[in-house]
């Protein structure tokens, strides 16, 4: 399975910057999976032309309804986007998002027909206090969807999104590996096609020995994924 490379762009991107989304889709990296904001998911599909996935930030847990200003997995797979984050510990922090609204963002999307991208990590605190694992358990109970169709996992350390902090490899490793077990744990057998994405601070340097530890399907990139420059020569560093 060769690695997935997937882009989350957060709050940033205007008119103008969907010609990267343009360039990345006219190289021939074919592993590459975007999340532009809400406001250009609709031009990004258009100029991905089918090369490269694009999909949303976040999803409302609803299909539609009274909830101004939210978006829902239905909208946006309407407008031809192939997945969808949920539970990015952004969104838990300044969103107040739980484990049981991440399981709901996480079931709307898989019935819309996306696949989802679940993000998990500890803080820095729960790291130190040697609580990573447990954590991870208790998210991934409380945000697992009931079964795993179109399921990705990505797991994010808080402590290290956009602070130029990565943990160890041996860290990655633990950590992913254990979220293997949880998987397998829940979902049986199945729970070994379920790819788990390392996310926090990844860029072209870093992304061939991060992507050649075991269990590592893929990253999940914020700040480097911003160029086409960036996002492909993280693409490349794939072993
Ligand atoms: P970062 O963000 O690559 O800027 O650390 C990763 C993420 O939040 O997904």
């Amino acid at each position: 399975m060769p690695a997935l490379i997937v882009g989350n762009w957060k709050m940033n991107g205007l008119g103008e910057d969907i010609a990267e989304i343009a360039a990345m889709a006219g190289s021939s990296v074919r592993n590459l999976w975007v999340a532009p904001p809400f406001t250009l998911v609709d031009r990004a599909v258009i100029v991905a032309a089918g090369a490269i996935k694009i999909g949303g930030q976040d999803c409302h847990a609803r299909d539609k309804g009274a909830h101004t200003g939210c978006v829902s997995a239905a909208m946006l797979a309407d407008l031809g986007a192939g997945f969808v984050i949920v539970g990015h510990s952004e969104r838990r922090r300044d969103n107040g998002e739980t484990d049981a609204d991440v399981r709901a963002k996480a079931m709307a999307g898989q019935a819309a027909g996306l696949e989802v991208i679940l993000c998990i990590g500890e803080t820095r605190g729960e790291r130190d206090a040697g609580e990573t694992a447990a954590v991870l358990t208790a998210q991934l109970a409380g945000s697992l969807p009931e079964d795993s169709n179109g399921l990705i996992i990505a797991y994010e350390p808080v402590w290290a999104i956009g602070t130029g902090l990565v943990p160890t490899l041996a860290d990655v490793s633990a950590a992913h590996a254990h979220v293997r077990s949880q998987l397998v744990a829940r979902y049986g057998p199945a729970g070994h096609g379920v790819r788990i994405l390392y996310g926090g601070s990844v860029t072209p340097a870093n992304a061939g020995d991060l992507l050649a530890v075991d269990e590592v399907g893929g990253v999940l990139v914020g700040g480097a994924s911003l160029t086409a420059d960036s996002l492909l020569a993280i693409a490349t560093a794939a072993p």
